[in-house]
């Protein structure tokens, strides 16, 4: 059941979503060649609780940290650990924050100082199809609209699109109904309700878009070992329109 907000709900998500805004641009002025996963984790841990936040992500299924940090090969689900950054890295960091009873959430990829042009395209094409996705949505717009334009774009730039994993409605729990597939058909699925939030977060590889789950449980990895970028905001939809709230 998709769930439509209150305006006075509304107003008590926008906090943690700038939390969530704030904290991805605080890691992005920081994050570098040299550092370990688990340091960005660090900041990220740091910078909520500072916001008088609480990290959602942080045993959430026993989930052991507050970021997800996601480098190269790794699509999502990246758990923090001793890997070290490195010039020409993507490195997506996945993120959320809860405070007033609500979840916010965002995800950013960051390239570690010179990457490869086919790294930039993808990490530019990446947050591309998060626009595109959002274009012309409003309240009454059939749900798949959004995976149809993901998709296409990914799609005319010679990337894919990852199935496994997908955008989703937000609230007072961090995962709520529907399930924003980043591919679809145009015109089909439930017609968004104004008031409803959700997360849309193409994940977009260079490669085949299949992934496997190593044996922590978590980390998704592209099968092909190609990279693979991710770009998230949670959004209300309006009746003329979205208001993005981590931007
Ligand atoms: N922030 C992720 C999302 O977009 C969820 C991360 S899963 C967790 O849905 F276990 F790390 F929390
Ligand atoms: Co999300």
């Amino acid at each position: 059941m998709i769930i439509v907000k209150s305006e006075e709900e509304i107003d008590l998500l926008r906090e943690p979503c700038r939390i969530v805004r704030d904290c991805l641009d605080f890691v992005g002025e920081r994050i570098r060649a040299g550092m370990t996963t688990k340091e960005v984790d660090a900041l990220v841990y740091d910078f909520i609780t500072a916001n008088g936040a609480e990290p959602s992500c942080l045993g959430y299924y026993g989930y052991p940290a507050s970021a997800c940090v996601s480098v190269n090969e790794v699509v999502v689900h990246g758990i923090p650990s001793e890997r070290v950054l490195r010039e020409g890295d993507i490195v997506s960091v996945d993120l959320c924050a809860y405070k007033n009873g609500f979840h916010g959430d965002g995800a950013r990829t960051f390239r570690i100082g010179e990457v490869s042009p086919e790294k930039d395209k993808l990490v530019r094409v990446t947050e591309e199809c998060f626009f595109k996705g959002v274009e012309g949505l409003k309240a009454g717009t059939p749900l798949y609209d959004i995976g149809y334009k993901v998709q296409k774009h990914a799609e005319a730039n010679g990337f894919s699109v990852i199935r496994d994993y997908t955008g989703h409605g937000i609230g007072r729990e961090m995962h709520e109904d529907p399930s924003v597939t980043n591919t679809g058909k145009r015109g089909t699925g439930p017609r968004l309700p104004a008031n409803c939030v959700i997360c849309v977060e193409p994940m977009i590889a260079l490669g085949t878009w299949r992934v496997r789950i190593l044996a922590d449980g978590w980390t998704a990895v592209m099968q092909d070992g190609k990279s693979a970028a991710h770009y998230e905001n949670t959004l209300v939809v309006r009746e003329d329109g979205v208001e993005i709230l981590t931007l």
